[in-house]
């Protein structure tokens, strides 16, 4: 019998699996696209998921039964595939920036043939919206032969991946239809932030002030979210120069390095266009070569600490004759750079709450790109909602 889990991580027996009442009624309503509106819901699922994990009168983190003592934990390791590796990633930066533990990433098609150094301190972390990706649940097998802490970040509670971790932390996104992962996106993203706090906390790693100011900002997270969906006039009306051209970059540093990651992989998935997402300071080691006259860029921006450093990498390009599309945020002070060819400015908020925002226009870019081309978009060509296959 399968062993499934209740909103807290606590293994439940359930002998059949149902749908709960919500999957079953789960209809696109007046969208075109399960994906359209997956991209809409994210405001209530961020919502949702704040509010199953913060309890708001005495603002903390509830992280039930987790099952591991912090000091038992000096490492962790974040393992997903494609834009659950994209959250990963993130994750690294906010575990590097708020705790003491050595973080990694690894792809999971990798990570399971590599000669691994199994460590018994480290909390091995996998993230899976289907929770049933073969790499993903053969790089937990693994950890679980060799009788490591494991944990999981899913969204699909009853799934393989759920059962045999340890630990479980659901991301409380509802059915995710579209193939192209959007809500269950932010959401893996925001349970890791949010372990990534609790751990901090119990470490005391960062102080109760700082804990419960970032906590705070959690509450409005959802209504900033809701504002960057409101950017999409502008995405539609720039979304053919990225079908029309050979390719297109996408260029962040910092927490904005794996948003290119996942821009560029969005629009790869739903337009079947070129798209690449790099670092901004790597680009004079090499792939400033592509860059030729008209070429559309991205360059994510925020004003965080690698802002002005972004921005001369965005000079660099421009020089070379690309149009390059900046996704900012609000600010009164202008951007010190001519010729840049659109802007999108995203709220403001705490640096390390910013990939939430920046996210939403990549979505809708690759959207409307694919919707101008009249592809499938809940189902693009080649792919699947859940690879389990090798
Ligand atoms: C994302 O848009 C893709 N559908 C794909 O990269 C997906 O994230 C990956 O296959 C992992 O799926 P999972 O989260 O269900 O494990």
């Amino acid at each position: 019998m399968l062993n499934f889990f209740n909103q807290s991580g606590k293994k439940i027996n359930k002998k059949i699996l149902l749908l709960s009442s919500d999957e079953q009624n789960y209809e696109k309503g007046d969208y075109k696209h399960f994906m359209a509106k997956e991209i809409d819901e994210q405001p209530n699922t961020i919502k949702n998921c704040v509010n199953e994990y913060i309890d708001k009168i005495n603002k903390d983190i509830n992280i039930f039964n987790f099952p591991f003592k912090e000091k038992e934990i000096n490492s962790i390791t974040l393992i997903g595939c494609g834009t659950a590796y994209h959250s990963c990633i993130i994750a690294k930066y906010w575990f590097e920036q708020l705790t003491s533990f050595d973080v990694s990433v690894d792809i999971a098609s990798e990570f399971r043939y590599r000669k691994n150094k199994f460590k018994k301190d480290c909390l091995y972390v996998f993230v899976s919206q289907s929770g049933e990706t073969a790499d993903t649940y053969a790089a937990l097998d693994l950890c679980n032969k060799n009788k490591m802490k494991t944990c999981s970040v899913v969204n699909v509670i009853e799934s393989s991946i759920a059962r045999d971790s340890k630990f479980v932390l659901p991301i409380h996104c509802g059915p995710e239809i579209g193939v192209a992962s959007t809500k269950a996106f932010l959401g893996q993203m925001l349970v890791l932030y949010i372990l990534c706090l609790k751990l901090a906390q119990k470490r005391k790693d960062i102080s109760k002030k700082d804990y419960l100011i970032r906590i705070k900002k959690l509450f409005s997270l959802a209504e900033l979210v809701k504002k960057s969906l409101m950017t999409e006039d502008k995405i539609q009306s720039i979304c053919s120069s990225f079908i029309d051209a050979k390719g297109s970059m996408f260029l962040g540093r910092g927490y904005s390095f794996p948003i290119a990651l996942e821009g560029a992989l969005k629009l790869k998935e739903l337009a079947y266009v070129h798209a690449e997402g790099y670092p901004a300071g790597e680009m004079k080691h090499g792939p400033l070569a592509l860059i030729e006259d008209g070429m559309p860029v991205v360059v994510i921006a925020p004003r965080d600490q690698h802002y002005k450093k972004t921005i001369s990498n965005m000079q660099e390009v421009i020089a070379r004759g690309a149009k390059v599309l900046l996704i900012t945020n609000k600010s009164k002070d202008e951007v010190y750079s001519e010729n840049i060819w659109e802007t999108i400015e995203v709220e403001n908020t705490n640096d390390d709450l910013f990939p939430f925002l920046v996210t939403i226009p990549l979505q809708k870019l690759a959207y409307y790109s694919a919707l101008k081309k009249g592809y499938d978009i809940d189902k693009p060509r080649n792919l699947a909602k859940s690879v389990t296959v090798e």
